[in-house]
């Protein structure tokens, strides 16, 4: 029995105490932003409302603070929205904590200071200092994986031993683990499958979206191969296998089918998504000062026309 600190009560960090509980862990979930995710969860029946599920009675709450943080454990689990990641790398840089980490947040960050995108690994190892840090991605419905569907998913770490050590601790017969060492580009392909997904959304037939996947496949190839990951990594499941699920459900592909049909991105956003948050966009806006500058536009089309979508609100040529 390991003992599991999990930071983040959204939809994907109440899931994933369901496996870490049913392998027998003693698993404490804290949540520092959402009143809405501390009320669920310091409820006495602990009904999520984003899951729409009872949470296991064996699952611990505990108020964030820096005493939880503290606290002798195993493994630390983070499961915020990218924008929590700088806030908790430094909470857990100022405590000093040992502990190995494992980080199932999606994303990228553009260091404004030296111009460069760095994976959120290479945040907390860069700017925080913190090097025990392994990642978990993949193809991955909250939802789904909080019903106990069986879901694939993969750990990275450059020690596989390591990541392999995590994934005893935390899979289950429904919960599969598969790991790799490619740190980079589990972390690059999981986070702009996010972009791709809406640009597969946008294709307004099966026949269409198809060609925009196979096209996408590419371009996240040669994005891949640029930031320095493995192009094997693209067939993996943060890469095809993620990119299969955000593209046939999900925010992201909603908002592509919107822009696919003429609209434009601010339109469909107030017309149709307005209390949505669309991942997808955030990570555009993010990563589009470094794309825009440092990479062959004619390399990647479909990511240009959609950062085009986004950042200067112009319909997608795409389709
Ligand atoms: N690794 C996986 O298998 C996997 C699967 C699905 C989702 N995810 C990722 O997990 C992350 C969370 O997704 P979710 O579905 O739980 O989202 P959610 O909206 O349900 O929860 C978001 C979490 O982030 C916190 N948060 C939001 N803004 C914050 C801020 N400014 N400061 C601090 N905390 C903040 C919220 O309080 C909440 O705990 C996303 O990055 C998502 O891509 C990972």
């Amino acid at each position: 029995m390991k003992k599991i600190i999990i930071i983040g009560g959204g939809a994907m960090g109440s899931a994933f105490t369901i496996p870490c509980l049913e392998n027998n862990n003693k698993v404490t979930i804290t949540e520092p932003y959402s009143k809405r995710f501390i009320r669920d969860l310091s409820s006495k029946g602990k009904f999520h409302s984003a899951l729409k599920i009872k949470l296991p009675k064996k699952l611990k709450f505990k108020k964030f603070s820096k005493d939880t943080l503290k606290e002798k454990s195993d493994l630390i689990v983070i499961a915020l929205s990218l924008s929590g990641i700088d806030f908790i790398a430094r909470e857990l840089k100022d405590l000093k904590i040992k502990t190995p980490i494992l980080v199932l947040t999606k994303g990228l960050k553009y260091q404004k200071k030296n111009k460069k995108i760095f994976t959120i690994s290479e945040q907390f190892k860069k700017n925080y200092n913190m090097s025990n840090v392994s990642v978990l991605k993949g193809p991955c419905l909250a939802k789904e994986l909080a019903k106990k569907n069986q879901t694939s998913v993969v750990i990275a770490n450059k020690n596989i031993k390591v990541a392999k050590s995590i994934g005893k601790i935390i899979s289950t017969r429904y919960y599969i683990t598969e790991y790799s060492k490619d740190v980079v580009g589990v972390e690059v392909c999981s986070a702009i499958k996010n972009i791709y997904s809406m640009i597969i959304g946008a294709g307004q037939s099966l026949n269409s979206s198809s060609n925009l996947f196979q096209k996408s496949i590419l371009e996240m190839k040669y994005l891949i191969k640029h930031f320095k990951g493995k192009e094997e990594t693209i067939s993996g499941l943060a890469g095809v296998g993620d990119l299969y699920v955000s593209a046939a459900g999900g925010r992201n592909s909603k908002m592509g089918s919107y822009l696919g049909k003429g609209y434009t991105f601010k339109n469909a956003k107030k017309r149709f998504m307005p209390n949505d948050t669309v991942e997808g966009e955030q990570l555009a806006r993010e990563i589009a000062p470094y794309i825009l500058r440092k990479i062959k536009k004619k390399k990647i089309p479909l990511m240009i026309d959609l950062l085009n979508a986004i950042l200067k609100n112009k319909k997608i040529k795409i389709n």
